[in-house]
């Protein structure tokens, strides 16, 4: 059996458990496709996955691979696989349910994958699937935000909300945002109106009446964030599942989002990469045996956009 490298998880812990091995090479079943995985990103989810979180739920075999961003090349294709073809340039947020990129290839359902930017490197692509399509679902296809409504986003500076306040802003939205003082000046260059120090001023002190509140953070931001949205207005979390009882007493609509795999929607947010009105930012990019430290940054909850593995 052929082999490759791949950072694996033997058992959930801590960071020390993310081990550099030799592992089985994936082979592509019916309708899937071979990647030859050029970069992928990390995300809070992987470092909650490492910790046994979603154990219950997702059922892993171990030794499992993290990593459910991708950007690299399609190696070979299963049968029925005939939209892509070997050689294909591809970007795709990968079933968290099954083995990740932080490897050298991965085995992705071609339903899943679209072509990347053409204008990105492999680097800059494998820090958008994720967290785009996660902040694209929450503000249009649960939050329904159309031109000229406003948009409060919480934890604007992190991986989903830096591509929320793109998105927002190209749509033609008013975009308020909250991140420390130190990410004020690049939330502003993104398109971002207003941006509030969570650290220094109470947000529900300075906004009112908006139409969409997307919540990154939640717990007591949730509670918080009720007053500030008109009547008719919707609150979006993409973390804990908004209290329906609270929604109702202010007058508002809530929803939860989980991001789920959208070849059209990564054909649309390649188009506006490619376009340039949108970009990735990167904080740091570590090679793949590096993952524990790439981990371990994710894990302070303060990085600016996303993280990289370089793997080729
Ligand atoms: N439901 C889903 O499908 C889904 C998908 C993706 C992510 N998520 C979850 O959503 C959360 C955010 O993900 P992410 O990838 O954006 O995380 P991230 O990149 O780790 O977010 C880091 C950012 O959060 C900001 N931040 C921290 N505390 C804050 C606060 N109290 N108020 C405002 N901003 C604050 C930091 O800005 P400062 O340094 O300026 O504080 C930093 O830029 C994670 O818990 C993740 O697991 C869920």
């Amino acid at each position: 059996m052929s082999t490759m490298k791949a950072i694996r998880v033997h058992e959930y812990g801590g960071p020390e458990v993310l081990k550099y091995d030799d592992a089985p090479r994936p082979a592509p079943a019916a309708g899937e496709v071979l990647i030859r995985v050029h970069a992928t990103s990390v995300n809070p989810v992987d470092v909650a996955i490492r910790q046994g979180y979603f154990k219950e739920r997702m059922k892993y075999n171990l030794p499992m691979i993290p990593g459910w961003d991708v950007s690299g090349v399609v190696e070979s294709a299963g049968s029925g696989a005939t939209r892509l073809k070997p050689g294909d340039e591809v970007y795709s947020r990968p079933d968290l349910a099954r083995d990740g990129a932080y490897a050298e290839y991965i085995v992705v359902r071609e339903s899943e994958v679209a072509l990347k930017p053409k204008s990105i490197d492999h680097t800059h692509a494998a820090a958008i699937p994720l967290t785009a399509l996660t902040a694209w679902q929450a503000l249009f296809d649960a939050g329904h935000l159309s031109p000229g409504q406003s948009v409060l986003i919480h934890g604007a500076a992190g991986g989903v909300g830096h591509f929320a306040v793109q998105f927002a802003h190209v749509k033609g939205a008013r975009v308020i945002a909250t991140a420390s003082k130190r990410n004020h000046e690049f939330l502003r260059s993104l398109g971002a109106d207003e941006v509030i120090d969570y650290s220094t001023t109470k947000f529900e002190d300075v906004v009112h009446d908006v139409d969409v509140v997307l919540d990154t953070i939640t717990g007591e931001t949730q509670d918080r964030s009720w007053q500030v949205i008109k009547k008719g207005g919707i609150y979006v979390s993409i973390l804990q599942p908004p209290n329906q009882e609270k929604a109702a007493a202010h007058g508002v609509r809530s929803a939860h989002v989980f991001v789920q795999p959208n070849v059209a929607e990564l054909d649309e947010i390649a188009r506006l990469v490619d376009s340039g009105k949108v970009k990735p930012h990167i904080e740091r990019v570590f090679p793949l045996k590096d993952a524990r430290a790439a981990q371990e940054l994710v894990a302070t909850h303060h990085t600016r956009g996303k993280v990289v593995l370089a793997v080729r």
